[in-house]
């Protein structure tokens, strides 16, 4: 039996129910804001499951390469491993708002400290990838296909009290990483979509790019002012298991669902934000926005919900050229045109033709945007393929889902105005030669000492920053371009 914990209090027990099913019971005295679901208010009778978990237990048990790793190292202890097995290890560090343990535990959410610029900083192939699963794979409750894992640098939270906290001893941060033989240049491909999303105005935690581009490093926005969100995705709040998440239609099972559970005061605002997301899932191509992809979000349990941040947005189109979409509109998988989808905002968000109009515009305006600095990353990236693949579905996303004619590669010409964000090695080395007078001498390792970086990072922005045309190099000596940056 496992010990089931809502907002650090005790809410029930989850026992195995049968050969492959589970059964959850309430603590009888538990009280009503102890519930693990809106779908599961408190009863007395158990919720019964016949085959595996409860969705709203199954919905952070790892998956992919995090699962692998912890079946290998768990079931040679153990013998057989499945899902309740793994609950019973990573459900102490968890997102949301359930904890699980044995039944005669506390609750101990510690997880190890980790510098998230150590990570930011770390040089390719620097065998990242293993150290981190090797360590944090076991304090990492949390689902999806890629490897991943939670991490704790509660230095780096970017707002909110409790965020800030110096006691914060649970995780912080996922990092996403990717594997070089299936998805190469996931973490970049990511990190240009959720940029996209950002600029089009949609709600994106905070995200950072490794100097490498090896990781992804996204801020938990599961965390509030005082404690730990509620956080359920549509595969819950559809009452279906994890295995269903690509099944169904968007019409039903994400816009009437979001009906369904948001109050009608808050409606229009939730439809708004999920129906612009969607629109910049189909103009990003992005095969991959299943049920597990979007969320709903909540301070308690019995109160308003809104629909979480947006997170997992990648082209698919750039590693299956034929991707079509996850789930279906209108009967079928295929890529909605303008049209059907100005018929999908009018009909399932209650959008006028000109709000839809202006989400359109702001789709596919942040969407050139940010392609410019895109081509910059893809050029000198370990797979510049992924880039060309990426930008070809980017023009087809934003002249069939959002009807206009904008050519990428016309837009992505540099104009020497326009911010460009650096990384940070970068940023440190321009800073460097700002308080130099505009140059400086000496060899890479010197330069990497002072600025205390490895020399491999430095030597890896010496290069992007050439490449963008803000210094030049002769021999030992480095100039800042003729321009401010
Ligand atoms: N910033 C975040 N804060 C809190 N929870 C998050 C955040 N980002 C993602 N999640 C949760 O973690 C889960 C896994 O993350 P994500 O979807 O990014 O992984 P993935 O491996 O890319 O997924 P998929 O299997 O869909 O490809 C999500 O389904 C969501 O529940
Ligand atoms: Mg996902």
């Amino acid at each position: 039996m496992i010990r089931i914990w809502t907002d650090g209090e005790i809410s029930g027990a989850l026992d195995r129910l049968g050969r492959v099913g589970t059964s959850f019971a309430y603590a009888p005295e538990a009280a009503a804001q102890r519930a693990v679901s809106i779908t599961m208010p408190h009863r007395l009778p158990s919720y019964d499951w016949p085959h595996g978990l409860l969705p709203i237990f199954e919905m952070n048990v790892p998956e992919g390469a995090l699962r692998e790793r912890l079946i290998r190292s768990f079931s040679k202890a153990t013998g057989s491993f499945d899902d309740f097995d793994l609950l019973s290890i990573v459900g102490r560090t968890q997102l949301g708002r359930i904890r699980y343990s044995a039944m005669d535990a506390v609750l101990d959410e510690a997880t190890p400290f980790q510098s998230v610029d150590e990570i930011l900083r770390a040089r390719r192939d620097g065998g990242l990838f293993d150290h981190l699963l090797d360590r944090f794979a076991r304090y990492s409750g949390l689902s999806g296909v890629q490897p991943k894992v939670l991490i704790r640098d509660e230095k780096k939270f970017s707002a909110g009290k409790a965020r800030r906290s110096s006691s914060i001893r649970a995780a912080t941060h996922i990092v996403k990483m990717w594997d070089r033989d299936e998805y190469p240049e996931l973490a970049a491909n990511e990190f240009f979509c959720l940029l996209a999303a950002r600029k089009a105005g949609l709600d994106v935690p905070v995200f950072t790019l490794s100097d490498a581009g090896d990781a992804l490093v996204i801020e938990r926005f599961d965390i509030g002012d005082r404690g730990y969100l509620g956080l359920e995705d549509f595969c819950v709040l559809n009452g279906l298991g994890a295995a269903q998440k690509y099944a169904g239609s968007y019409e039903s099972r994400l816009f009437r669902r979001t009906r369904d559970f948001v109050d009608p005061a808050d409606q229009p605002q939730a439809l708004q934000a999920l129906y612009q997301l969607f629109v910049l899932n189909c103009a990003l191509r992005n095969g991959d926005a299943h049920l597990k992809n979007f969320a709903l979000i909540y301070d308690r349990v019995d109160g308003p919900l809104r629909l979480a941040p947006v997170y997992d947005l990648v082209t698919t189109k750039a590693y299956l050229p034929n991707d079509a979409m996850a789930l279906t509109l209108d009967g079928s998988t295929r890529w909605p045109d303008a049209k059907r989808l100005t018929q999908l905002g009018q009909l399932r968000a209650g959008l006028s033709p000109s709000s839809i109009g202006l989400i359109f515009e702001e789709t596919a305006d942040a969407m050139a945007d940010v392609w410019k600095e895109a081509a910059r990353y893809f050029v000198g990236c370990s797979e510049p393929g992924v880039g060309e693949r990426m930008k070809s579905a980017w023009e087809e996303g934003i002249a069939e889902a959002l009807g206009r004619g904008r050519a990428l590669t016309k837009k992505a010409s540099p104009s020497p105005q326009e911010p460009k964000p650096l990384a940070k090695s970068q940023a440190a080395l321009l800073e460097l030669l700002r308080t130099e007078g505009g140059a400086l001498l000496g060899s890479v390792s010197s330069i990497a000492a002072k600025l205390s970086l490895p020399p491999s990072t430095l030597s890896g922005a010496l290069k992007a920053l050439q490449d963008r045309g803000l210094i030049s190099r002769e021999g030992r000596s480095i100039r800042l371009a003729d321009r401010d940056v």
